[in-house]
């Protein structure tokens, strides 16, 4: 019973919260999906850093950062991918919408602005269909700087090149903006 009252209470403090909160609905709930996607990456990479060191992390990025992708886009109803204006992965290039928000992020970030909040929702036609548009930018940290930055080790770049030949995605310095998630979902 006590369980039961505490359960209420906390509810209806969610509600409450939630209530005050004068963004869109549909763009809280795109953030809960980046952070779904930051919860199950970051632990992971972590991980594959720890056990195996850089060369090792970069074949567990290039398969579970897909993966992840795929498995939100099949469990949330958006369109999960991750982009950059200097890609990596050839899923990651970003199209004129997500261009002109990552050019945004960088403008706001050389403006000295919090680069941990920096997000972007809009409603925009995509092919004739009003569609909900989601940007969370991803900014370089030092852990990043290994497989993203201005001395990647040699072992690790032949790794990143025998499976991304057209990487674009090193040079970065801490604070950067190195990309964004980016969702999508078709407004009813
Ligand atoms: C061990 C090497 C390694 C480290 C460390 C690493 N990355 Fe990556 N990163 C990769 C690889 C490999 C990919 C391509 C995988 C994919 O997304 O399909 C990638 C892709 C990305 C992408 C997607 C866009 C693109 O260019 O393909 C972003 C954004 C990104 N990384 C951000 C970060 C951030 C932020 C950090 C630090 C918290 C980080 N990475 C640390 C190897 C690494």
């Amino acid at each position: 019973m006590k369980k039961l009252i505490l359960i209420t209470a906390l509810t209806a403090f969610t509600f409450n919260a939630m209530a005050q909160d004068t963004l869109p609905e549909k763009q809280l709930e795109a953030r809960q999906v980046a952070k779904q996607f930051l919860g199950s990456l970051k632990p992971e990479l972590g991980k594959a850093m720890k056990s195996g060191g850089p060369v090792h992390a970069v074949g567990t990025c290039y398969e579970i950062s897909p993966e992840i992708a795929d498995k939100l886009t099949k469990s949330t109803g958006w369109n999960v991918n991750r982009v950059s204006l200097k890609p990596r992965a050839t899923t990651a290039s970003a199209d004129s919408w997500e261009t002109q928000t990552l050019q945004w992020f960088d403008a706001q970030a050389a403006a000295g602005k919090d680069v941990t909040k920096l997000e972007k929702f809009e409603i925009v036609k995509v092919d004739g269909q009003d569609t909900y548009r989601y940007m969370k930018a991803i900014p370089t940290g030092d852990v990043c700087l290994t497989c993203h930055g201005t001395a990647v080790p040699a072992n690790v770049t032949a790794k990143i090149l025998e499976l991304y030949p057209d990487d674009k995605a090193t040079g970065y310095h801490k604070g950067e903006i190195r990309g964004a998630f980016s969702f999508k979902q078709a407004a009813q």
